[in-house]
């Protein structure tokens, strides 16, 4: 079956994050919203037939998720990352986000160091201050159009710090890391005793020519000290439904963890996610590399449009998520201006490059999840604002 991605999809008043607060974030009502990460697309078909069933029955009362919910994410994660788990290794979460606090709430003290790698995600500092842990920073190191790690910094910063939060697939800057980069984190991360928390929330888009590898998955001796954050969400357009795992093979590890989520008793979840997930995981591959297709030939023709008619505008393209990581630096505008003449002027929202923390002054994030005519009226906006402002 072949899928429509072009089609246009009326998201307001949907009480939608990404349409319905845009007075309250920018500003400005009518703003084409390129932000927080979710889809423009039609959350599939047959997930939506799954849920419509099960709404269907008269009674939403307490559930429990039994093996039909496992084994979907299990046969997934051997298909796809070949890598084997069991049943007992997932620990079910209502969210990344939520299960990052939980890890470092889990296996760390107030005080302890734990590394990230800025410019990140944003709730990765929150789940380090917020529970008044201390922030290191391996900052990337930007070379051309893609961003390194830094390992002498990271193997110094190891010695005293007790957890690595790792964004595997990077978020914002789209990294899907290589095999060598990741053992060399391993290498560093053993040595030193560093649990390492892997957010591997993306891992399921992956463009073309790369390859996800899962960093548990490196090896037995690294698995003991990893835990790794999974989710149906961002892949099949599910974040409204708060459903995602934490896979821990380490049984130590996962009792100190499950014991946390239980003492809040955030496992018993939603009904819907749970029947969602499944669907996904079952069904979801056809959809999935249709979708692949789509986001890679936006980042094509994105790419295309930018080299044509923006000069000086720098675009890091993404090697995995439906993220931009965009440079305008050339503009010379500070933070402040350059978010305003997008809003204002461009009619665009945008992610500021400086919510990323360290390294995200002048680049702004675009969301290019979103139909091909909605992505041309943005990128020619974008060109007509920039424009009238000299390069340097
Ligand atoms: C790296 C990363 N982790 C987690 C999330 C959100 O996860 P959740 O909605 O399950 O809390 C996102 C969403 O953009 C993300 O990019």
């Amino acid at each position: 079956m072949k899928y429509n991605f072009d089609k246009i999809i009326d998201r307001t008043n949907t009480s939608s994050v990404k349409y319905d607060l845009r007075q309250a974030i920018f500003g400005k009502r009518d703003v084409i919203p390129m932000w927080v990460a979710d889809m423009d697309f039609e959350t599939p078909g047959f997930i939506r037939d799954a849920v419509t069933e099960r709404a269907g029955h008269p009674v939403y009362g307490y559930t429990f998720r039994d093996l039909s919910y496992y084994q979907p994410i299990i046969a997934w994660m051997r298909s796809h990352h070949d890598w084997k788990i069991h049943k007992d290794h997932i620990v079910f979460c209502p969210g990344v986000v939520p299960s990052l606090n939980l890890m470092v709430l889990a296996f760390t003290k107030p005080g302890d160091k734990i590394i990230i790698q800025a410019p990140v995600y944003r709730p990765f500092y929150g789940a380090v201050s917020d529970h008044n842990r201390t922030l290191v920073h391996n900052q990337l190191v930007e070379k051309g159009t893609t961003y390194h790690i830094d390992f002498d910094l990271l193997e110094d910063q190891a010695k005293d710090a007790k957890m690595l939060i790792l964004c595997n697939p990077h978020n914002p800057v789209g990294r899907c890391w290589s095999l060598a980069e990741l053992e060399e984190i391993a290498r560093i991360c053993l040595k030193h005793g560093v649990l390492v928390l892997s957010d591997e929330i993306h891992a399921d888009l992956v463009m073309p020519g790369f390859r996800h590898q899962v960093f548990a998955n490196l090896s037995p001796e690294v698995a003991e000290i990893t835990a790794t954050a999974h989710a149906p969400s961002k892949t099949f357009n599910l974040a409204g439904l708060s459903t995602s795992s934490m896979i821990i093979t380490n049984p130590q590890l996962r009792a100190a963890f499950s014991q946390t989520v239980e003492k809040m008793h955030l496992g018993m979840g939603n009904l819907f996610g749970s029947v969602a997930s499944t669907a996904a995981y079952s069904e979801g591959e056809p959809w999935r590399l249709q979708l692949i297709d789509y986001l890679n030939e936006n980042l094509n023709f994105t790419e295309d449009f930018i080299n044509s008619n923006i000069p000086g505008l720098k675009m890091f393209r993404p090697e995995a998520t439906y993220m931009i990581w965009l440079d305008f630096r050339k503009f010379r505008m500070d933070d402040e201006t350059l978010k305003n003449k997008l809003i204002f002027e461009a009619g665009l929202g945008f992610n500021p490059g400086t919510e990323f923390g360290p390294g995200g002054s002048g680049f702004m994030r675009m969301n290019i999840a979103c139909p091909r005519l909605t992505l041309t009226d943005a990128l020619i906006q974008l060109q007509k604002m920039l424009a009238e402002i000299s390069v340097d």
